[in-house]
């Protein structure tokens, strides 16, 4: 195809510019990522693959790469108080510093999402060793928050040149975690549309889902969020924004903690929600509880399911039925001592939602923990 044909085409939204193989990982910038790494592995089963640090030969900075099926974090700290990471730290506390998305080809990427206005954050640098060569590239997106796009070029090495292969000290036994099914960032006052517009025209990537904040309130407070999802689906963004209420709403609270926009909740898909987290539970996970009432109408609301009530009630977990399916969800409590990042367990039976019969219940749950905060 000729350059004019295809800039039609993408014009038209025909053509993916930008196609995405999946999430690459997820790297956070923490105050001590020995300890987070520590967190990961006891908690929620993530095994040690790769690392780099003093004793790989890099003075600055130590990062963990951990590992579970699809899902790979990396926790990075700096060692040194003057340093971007150390700032970020300072800032912000622990959190999540990059959304890595997969692609074939990085340069292509960096140079594409720069034309139609992505602001550089690193150029296309490509690292080899032994195992072969990653090219990486990236762009901010709201707050200081990074997309880098990897590019692996068969690299058979447990991460990226640079780290070193390490394996967990001691046994761990996952917990059934597979893949990263969404992200989400919170933004603030009056930003949304603005990411959302931002996703449309340098990423190519297209609104799925609107929810306004007649259907996203509480009593109490409200938020409003759109769904953000590449061209084969296999990232999805939503973004939200906090909305007037009667008091505050906990998009409001996560921006005041983080002191800015970023990302509010990671999303990892199970096959078996139940077995994932009794596991998860036993370790340590905190959830946020939800009321015994949730569960006297449940199947009236969302028709017939496979699972047993008693064991999704004894564990908190939420269902929610749409057009396609249904899905089952439960979130955590933050992971952090600043009410920001939390987790999102969720098993999908056909549903490609996000559990919007979930919202007013989630988001009560979350509002009486935001009281005890002191927050609401
Ligand atoms: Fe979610």
């Amino acid at each position: 195809m000729s350059t004019d044909i295809l800039d039609k085409a993408f014009a038209e939204k025909k053509v993916d510019f930008l196609p995405l193989k999946g999430t690459d990982h997820v790297e956070f910038y923490v105050g001590n990522a020995k300890q987070s790494a520590h967190y990961y592995k006891t908690a929620f089963g993530f095994n040690e693959v790769a690392y780099c640090g003093p004793e790989t030969g890099v003075k600055d900075r130590a990062s963990y790469v951990l590992q579970q099926d699809k899902v790979r974090l990396v926790l990075t700290t700096a060692l040194k108080s003057d340093h971007p990471i150390s700032d970020h730290v300072r800032k912000h506390g622990d959190g999540v510093k990059i959304l890595a998305l997969w692609v074939d080809d990085a340069k292509y990427a960096y140079e594409e999402t720069l034309k139609r206005g992505a602001k550089s954050y690193q150029e296309p640098i490509t690292k080899e060793d032994d195992f072969g060569s990653v090219t990486t590239s990236g762009i901010h997106t709201y707050g200081e928050t990074i997309h880098l796009f990897v590019e692996r070029n068969n690299y058979s090495g447990p991460f990226m040149p640079g780290f070193v292969q390490r394996e967990n000290t001691f046994k761990v036994e996952g917990t059934g975690l597979k893949y990263i099914d969404h992200c989400v960032g919170n933004t603030d006052w009056g930003r949304m549309n603005e990411v959302v517009k931002w996703y449309e025209d340098v990423l190519g990537f297209t609104n799925i889902l609107s929810f306004d904040d007649k259907q996203i309130h509480t009593e109490y407070s409200a938020l409003m969020s759109k769904v953000m999802s590449n061209g084969n689906g296999y990232v999805k963004f939503p973004i939200n924004e906090p909305a007037e209420g009667k008091k505050k709403s906990q998009i409001e609270e996560y921006i005041d903690f983080y002191e800015g926009e970023g990302v509010q909740h990671v999303a990892i898909a199970t096959d078996d929600i139940i077995d994932t987290v009794t596991k998860l539970r036993a370790r340590g996970v905190e959830f946020l509880p939800t009321p015994a009432s949730y569960y006297t109408d449940l199947l009236d609301r969302v028709g017939p399911i496979d699972e047993d009530i008693t064991p999704l009630q004894e564990l908190g977990i939420l269902v929610d039925r749409d057009e396609e399916g249904y899905l089952l969800q439960i979130f955590t409590r933050p992971v952090e001592d600043r009410p920001t990042l939390f987790y999102e367990i969720i098993q999908r039976k056909g549903a490609q939602s996000f559990g919007a019969g979930n919202f007013k219940a989630l988001f009560e749950s979350i509002e009486r923990e935001q009281e005890l905060r002191g927050n609401l």
